[in-house]
């Protein structure tokens, strides 16, 4: 039999960074669209060019860099947008315009205030304009899945005529289920005129933890292009996991009649590099790249799987890219062999960051005696995504005491960059290391920031594991809530914390600086 391919349509750059805590700063985010160009998905959506210079610029760079996968940007059904989505993906090798308008009743008449005739004739509108840009035009009626399915229809056959080469039938609020989806998707090739001159696509939310069901009733229904993010992200619950669609393709080639281009391999490595990106870690029993996917814990299932992997195990570890734990290098290995491994990797450092790693690297190998490759890739992130010339505060040193009986205490050393690079020095007390660390910071910097959720993972095994902590802090500015993640990397737990929050300080002095995203009361204006 031979099989269809499904086209990966990723979104983690849009409907993924637009999810509150998951905003990334152009560098981190070309860090990821490389990491999806390894991971082999088709198209790259970059962006929402008109929502601000940041994802205009985001998208445009994205657009001039990625080679091998399409780029896509995203507009609303209107003059300036496409206008704005077209200008930033000008020098991209194969563009694509990804245009939306509300298809539902309740989206046409209490969001749009229009009624159906002129909701149809702008998507006509976007989707002709769209096409003088580029002949790669996919157009989603947003809210399909609570839309009159003969409406849905008659738009989807317009914006063909138009020229729309995609159709994307987005469950916009995750409301739709497998078998109702899988009607919808027979239905829409059973009525919309000229179906097969598009390709069929689905974009689907997880409010009902249904997001990667319904992809794959889709696609038994003939969708040939899934839209996804890393981890799941996106707004509210989510989007459609890469990595669970592409793996539950995989599993089960003996029942799908279709293939995906993703090297699984690189599935964890692209969750790792998110997760160190955002902050913002994966639960432990996550399908595919929690920290437990791969972990046998009852003694009956380790017993079997010690016999033979597959008694417990539907896919190999080393097929989603984890591998284990391999002892490699240590405070002796040279710049070539590190270099070498992080390339065996899949990680390529450029010039001018060589020197930050190496040294990150040989401050944590004096320390710990055994780097593993986990320690190897955690370090590469928290390298890779700084973007150190831009921010306002260095940590010179910290000193944290702490015991059973005495009161802990911290001595740290901020360098402040916005005056001449002054060194400035205090002592604190706190309620633990971690506290005493930050009380010495706040008094530095007089920051009124508050950290409000500390996550500490540990990122290989033992006492002396490195380990990794995520900050969500927050600050009052100007009206509106600055939220931002910091992250820190340390053998030492309190070390790694006052880091973290120091990153978060520096994020929100940046924003400050530049006037970047912010939490903003809700408008109408998002997706
Ligand atoms: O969820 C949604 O409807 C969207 C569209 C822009 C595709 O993100
Ligand atoms: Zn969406």
């Amino acid at each position: 039999m031979n099989k269809e391919k499904i086209f990966i349509f990723d979104t983690t750059l849009r409907d993924g960074e637009q999810a509150p805590g998951f905003s990334m700063n152009m560098e981190e985010k070309i860090l990821i669209a490389e990491q999806l160009e390894r991971l082999g998905v088709d198209i790259i959506e970059a962006g929402f060019p008109v929502i601000s210079d940041g994802d205009f610029e985001a998208t445009e760079l994205i657009a001039q860099k990625i080679k091998k996968a399409q780029v896509a940007g995203l507009a609303r059904a209107n003059t300036k947008d496409i206008e704005a989505a077209g200008r930033a993906l000008e020098k991209a090798v194969n563009p694509r315009i990804h245009t939306f308008i509300s298809s539902s009743d309740i989206h046409i008449e209490y969001q749009l205030k229009k009624t159906r005739d002129e909701v149809l004739k702008e998507a006509v509108k976007a989707v002709t304009q769209a096409k003088s840009f580029t002949k790669n035009v996919e157009f989603s009626p947003m809210d399909a899945t609570r839309s009159d399915w003969k409406y849905l229809c008659e738009m989807l056959s317009a914006v063909i005529e138009a020229g729309a080469t995609t159709l994307n039938i987005p469950d916009t609020v995750g409301y739709t289920v497998p078998n109702e989806f899988y009607d919808l998707i027979r239905y829409i090739k059973g009525n919309v005129k000229n179906i097969d001159k598009a390709i069929i696509s689905v974009h689907c939310h997880n409010d009902l933890g249904l997001a990667g069901a319904n992809a794959i009733a889709a696609v038994q229904a003939g969708a040939r292009q899934v839209e996804c993010t890393i981890n799941g992200i996106g707004e509210r619950a989510g989007n459609t996991a890469i990595e669970e669609f592409a793996m539950a393709i995989k599993t089960r080639s003996d029942i799908f009649n279709v293939y995906t281009d993703i090297d699984t391999r690189q599935i964890v490595p692209a969750s790792k590099l998110l997760t160190n990106i955002t902050g913002v870690s994966v639960q432990p029993n996550k399908a595919i790249v929690g920290e437990n996917a791969f972990a046998h814990e009852s003694g009956i299932h380790q017993d079997g799987v010690l016999k033979n992997a597959q008694t417990y195990e539907i896919m190999k570890p080393e097929d989603v890219g984890i591998q284990k734990s391999k002892l490699v290098l240590g405070k002796h290995s040279g710049r070539h062999a590190v270099l070498t491994r992080l390339k065996e990797l899949g990680h390529e450092i450029e010039e001018s960051k060589i020197d930050a790693f190496f040294e990150k690297f040989k401050s944590i190998a004096d320390r710990k005696k055994e780097i593993f490759d986990e320690d190897l890739l955690a370090i590469t992130g928290e390298v890779l995504h700084k973007k150190e010339q831009d921010w306002r505060y260095s940590v010179e040193n910290i000193q944290i005491s702490t015991g059973m009986f005495s009161p802990p205490m911290s001595m740290v050393t901020l360098k402040d960059h916005d005056q001449n690079d002054e060194e400035v020095f205090e002592v604190a007390h706190g309620n633990g290391g971690v506290d005493a660390g930050i009380n010495a910071v706040k008094k530095i910097t007089g920051t009124k920031a508050r950290l409000k959720a500390f996550n500490l993972v540990a990122i290989t095994g033992g006492s002396d594991a490195l380990c990794e902590v995520s900050s969500i802090v927050e600050e009052e500015y100007e009206g509106s809530v600055l939220k931002v993640f910091g992250s820190g990397m340390s053998i030492d737990i309190s070390v790694a914390g006052v880091h973290s929050f120091v990153d978060a300080l520096n994020k929100i002095e940046f924003m400050k600086k530049t006037g970047g995203k912010r939490i903003k009361p809700e408008t109408s204006e998002g997706v």
